[in-house]
């Protein structure tokens, strides 16, 4: 029986490359279901290519060209959040993988979660707006989620069949971005052109944003959290720019587990569509000697502020987390507009944080929501007002 795999975010970096990876596996996985939000060229072709029952887009006039352009074959096309939520929940769909990029990924998480389908899970805003949500339901309904963010995947994979309770500390590997030996001076001057070059690894826009101003490591700092229940004073951030060790998990014991690779997110992609299965592929295989050498340093918390953010709302907990995710997607895209420097978008989230008063304990969906919105609203006139935006 082959699986069907429902991917919401195929047009982006991440969904390109599991359609790379089922392209490998037709005889075992099956595209159930494909959702985009404006990019109907390319949906289109990846419905033609993989013959997809259901496409889902963003807004009713897309849907409507799309429905259009595939009137030869038997596609369905939905639309918006309601177009998400049923393709997640349809009882043919056997593995969802959530790759659309922000908080749009939070309710067709929980929707497939509450209808017992295990979720490969990209998208890391889900899990630091929602985290504590989205694992109690993933718990009480028996679901698996399956981190696909290399890190966590390395994680995973390096906690498989061992006593969480023997755990010391998780350390999480960043490459530090394309300004990890900028000085603070050169950070002022940033451009997004600049800021759009990954040393390691090619992203999509937010996420190559995220990682050259280090907010990267802050939400996968709280994805981590949430994912394997440890405290976030044992949770480590190491700078490693080879990005071939992908992640560590350090034992009470002494002994160190770690998990390396060439950065390549078809490995983690691979993993979690097959979990708990492993598949062979074409994928370059490690050659230690060719690296012949793996340097780790510190993070500079003083230059690239956004992870010591991260920490601290991850510590305050309730909706803070998600305060300071929706405001950095807000500076994210404001500095990429060219409204504001590359410095501002730590201060345009700390701004945020100050003034928020936090719902603590576990907020329930609609106050994760109200607080994402409210963080919008207030990150807009944050910039409008102070940083020229
Ligand atoms: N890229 C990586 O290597 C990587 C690694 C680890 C984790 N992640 C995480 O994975 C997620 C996706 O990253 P990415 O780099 O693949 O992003 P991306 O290239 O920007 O792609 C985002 C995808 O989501 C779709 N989308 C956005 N909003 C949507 C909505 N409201 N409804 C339906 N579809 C929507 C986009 O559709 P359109 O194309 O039509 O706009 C696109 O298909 C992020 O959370 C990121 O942090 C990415």
């Amino acid at each position: 029986m082959k699986k069907n795999v429902v991917i919401l975010g195929s047009t982006g970096s991440i969904g390109k490359q599991a359609l790379e990876v089922i392209g490998w596996h037709r005889g075992s996985l099956r595209v159930f279901g494909l959702a985009a939000y404006r990019n109907i060229e390319l949906l289109e072709e990846q419905v033609r290519a993989f013959d997809v029952p259901y496409a889902a887009v963003g807004e009713e006039a897309a849907a409507k060209v799309l429905q259009e352009r595939l009137k030869d074959v038997r596609t369905t096309c939905l639309v918006g959040e309601a177009g998400l939520l049923e393709l997640v929940r349809h009882p043919e769909a056997d593995l969802v993988l959530v790759a659309v990029s922000g908080t749009a990924g939070l309710r067709p998480t929980l929707e497939a979660i509450s209808q017992r389908k295990p979720v490969a899970l990209a998208n890391k805003e889900t899990l630091v707006a929602g985290g504590s949500l989205v694992m109690k339901a993933a718990l009480a309904n028996g679901v698996p989620v399956i981190p696909v963010d290399s890190e966590h995947s390395a994680i995973h994979q390096c906690l498989n069949n061992e006593n969480r309770n023997d755990v010391a500390k998780l350390i999480i590997t960043g490459s530090g971005g394309p300004f990890r030996e900028a000085s603070f001076e050169e950070l002022q001057k940033v451009t997004p052109e600049a800021a759009l070059r990954h040393p390691t690894w090619q992203m999509g826009t937010k996420i190559t944003i995220d990682s050259a101003t280090l907010m990267n490591k802050g939400l996968e700092v709280i994805e981590a959290r949430w994912l394997f229940e440890v405290d976030y004073d044992r949770i480590e951030v190491i700078i490693h720019p080879q990005s071939i060790v992908h992640s560590l998990v350090a034992y009470k014991d002494g002994a160190v587990l770690a998990q390396l690779g060439w950065p390549d997110m078809r490995v983690p992609i691979q993993y979690a569509l097959f979990y708990p299965e492993r598949r062979s592929n074409n994928l370059k295989q490690l050659d230690l000697a060719s690296v012949r050498s793996l340097t780790f340093e510190k993070p500079d918390l003083k230059r690239f502020p956004c992870l010591r953010l991260a920490y601290e709302a991850g510590k305050i907990g309730g909706t803070m987390p998600a305060v300071m995710n929706a405001a950095n997607e807000i500076a994210v895209f404001s500095f990429l507009k060219g409204e504001i420097p590359f410095m501002s978008i730590s201060a345009v989230i700390a701004e945020c944080m100050e003034l928020h008063i936090p719902q603590t304990g576990e907020p329930d969906l609609d106050g994760i929501l109200a607080a994402d919105r409210w963080s919008r609203e207030q990150a807009k006139k944050v910039i409008k007002d102070r940083h020229g935006g």
